[in-house]
């Protein structure tokens, strides 16, 4: 297993699972699934044990990307057992910034940004989609099918 990767949002149920499931659906199409392990998790605590927003799913199931993942609160201990961690907003960032500083020098996963990886979109935060009307998760799922292609391509031509 050469990358682990944990996606990164607030509550685990909209945009991190969908970026877990966009990165998977692409990793199956490029038969790449065996040098990868990708989960991902919340900053907040409030959904953990459900799946992914039924909102968030059928949009996903549009373009045949299946969200199989249960919400799960991000963790200590995931920023050592993860290499990257990337998350969808600023404030996710700092938040896991934040854990990082607290786990001290046991927290050895690089923190980024998803939309780093974009290069199709300025945009540079994956904007919350929760409170917001149908418009929105498929913004969500435009913006990591373009920086989950980025990450791809960066990941796999390093050995
Ligand atoms: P996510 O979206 O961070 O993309 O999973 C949210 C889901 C739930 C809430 C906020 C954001 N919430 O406040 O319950």
């Amino acid at each position: 297993m050469s990358h682990r990767l944990l996606f990164v949002c607030l509550g685990n149920i909209c945009r991190s699972p969908a970026a877990e499931g966009v990165f998977l659906h692409q990793l199956k199409i490029q038969g790449l699934e065996s040098q990868f392990l990708v989960d991902s998790a919340g900053t907040g605590g409030w959904h953990v044990g459900n799946r992914a927003d039924a909102r968030m799913r059928a949009a996903a199931k549009q373009r045949g990307i299946d969200l199989p993942s249960r919400a799960r609160q991000i963790s200590m201990e995931d920023l050592k057992s993860f290499d990257l961690i990337l998350t969808m907003d600023d404030d996710n960032l700092r938040n896991v910034q934040a854990l990082a500083k607290e786990a001290g020098g046991s927290a050895s996963a690089l923190i980024k940004p998803m939309l780093s990886y974009a290069s199709q979109t300025t945009i540079t935060e994956v904007p919350d989609p929760y409170y917001g009307g149908d418009a929105g998760f498929e913004q969500v799922l435009d913006l990591l099918e373009d920086a989950c292609q980025g990450l791809l391509s960066e990941l796999s031509t390093q050995e």
